[in-house]
């Protein structure tokens, strides 16, 4: 499929639809049965009674693991070994945890999203002015993909390059607030490194040199990492929509800053959606596709999607923390055996994100698709 320069048809803003008083949604966001929210107006009675209910109470008291990062410098190796061991269980398990103590400024943590909610809530020229197109997607959106039609989400997002640096280009950031670009500088170096820290625990629970995920991404200064700030207006029938519709992320990993106060996020567990509780100052991370397929399917990309409510706005920022994109991405010799043949066929990022868009989005995870293609 050629790249197309422009929208399909016209651009909604859902922050402008919200603000407008509307207390129906457009058809456009309404979403099949089988995607809404699992919520108690969407629970039909069936012959043995409601539908998943008593499952689903449980659900409510699960959360995805908190690990507190404090022990993995300390002295004490104990631990440090149960640490290590409880982000390896997460990332077979879950493909998500939160983490304390992960080395980032608190305050500038905040900072990070204040300035973004401030952006959001300026006047809608203000914004305009950075409005995307699915050339790059840099920029100002409301809409993933081109298809003319499409259901669409509810929320809208300002998408940007941080890393290389050579696609770090300033002046398509939001020139106000003020301070915004140098708090996502700063924010932008503060979790690159994090990321770098990350890559290391992964790399040697999986019984390889510290720095094997490090250079499979192509070294410090060559990963890919961008931002998009998700912002996700209150919506008047919240049963009906998605914030955003279920996908596994295609790059690395994902670090996460939730909104502190409104959750949303909700991660899928067998049958279920499980709504992630954030923790306060803690970042969501999870596994994205390049890092199942170099693990070998050991660490799981998981699904997940937003939900949004009727009375809280959500802003977050998703910080993608990815390969460089033209080294080819393929299971460690180490993860291979007769017994555990390679799952995925070699293949670069740049090649995988064309994939993946050729076919289309998919609720399963879209590695998967890569296992049944041999
Ligand atoms: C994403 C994402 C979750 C959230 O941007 O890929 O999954 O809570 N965001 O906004
Ligand atoms: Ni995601």
């Amino acid at each position: 499929m050629m790249a197309c320069q422009e929208w399909p048809e016209p651009i909604i803003r859902v922050q402008s639809l919200a603000e407008s008083g509307i207390n129906a949604i457009p058809e456009r966001f309404i979403k099949p049965q089988s995607q809404r929210p699992k919520t108690q107006s969407n629970v039909v009675p069936t012959k043995q009674g409601f539908n998943d209910v008593d499952v689903d109470v449980d659900v409510e008291n699960i959360n995805i693991p908190v690990i507190d990062f404090q022990d993995l410098y300390g002295e004490d190796k104990n631990l440090k070994e149960q640490t290590l061991k409880r982000v390896s269980e997460a990332c077979r398990e879950w493909g998500f945890f939160q983490v304390l103590n992960h080395g980032v400024n608190h305050d500038l943590m905040k900072s990070a999203r204040e300035v973004w909610r401030e952006f959001f809530h300026q006047p809608i020229e203000a914004k305009e002015k950075y409005a995307n197109s699915p050339l790059t997607y840099e920029g100002y959106g409301s809409r993933l993909g081109i298809k003319k039609g499409a259901i669409l989400d509810w929320s809208d997002y300002f998408f940007l390059h941080y890393m290389p640096s050579s696609l770090r280009d300033q002046e398509k950031w939001p020139s106000l607030p003020n301070s915004l670009r140098d708090v996502i500088n700063e924010y932008g170096d503060e979790v690159v490194k994090l990321g770098g820290r990350v890559l290391e625990l992964l790399s040697i629970n999986l019984g390889l040199k510290e720095d094997f995920l490090m250079n499979s991404f192509g070294g410090e200064s060559e990963i890919g990492a961008c931002l998009r700030v998700n912002f996700y207006p209150k919506c008047p029938q919240p049963d009906l929509t998605l914030g955003l519709s279920s996908h596994s992320d295609p790059g690395g990993m994902t670090i996460l800053l939730p909104d502190e106060n409104v959750s949303g996020l909700q991660v899928r567990r067998g049958e279920h959606w499980i709504t992630v509780k954030p923790v306060p100052n803690a970042f969501i991370i999870n596994i994205g596709d390049q890092i199942q397929v170099l693990s070998n399917a050991m660490y799981k990309s998981i699904e997940h999607r937003v939900i949004v409510n009727s009375n809280k706005d959500r802003v977050s920022l998703a910080f993608f923390y990815n390969p460089r994109s033209d080294l080819l991405i393929q299971p460690a010799k180490e993860l291979v055996s007769e017994d555990r043949p390679p799952l995925y066929p070699p293949m670069t990022f740049d090649e995988y994100r064309l994939y993946i868009r050729t076919k289309g989005p998919c609720g399963k995870s879209q590695v998967e698709s890569l296992t049944s293609q041999k």
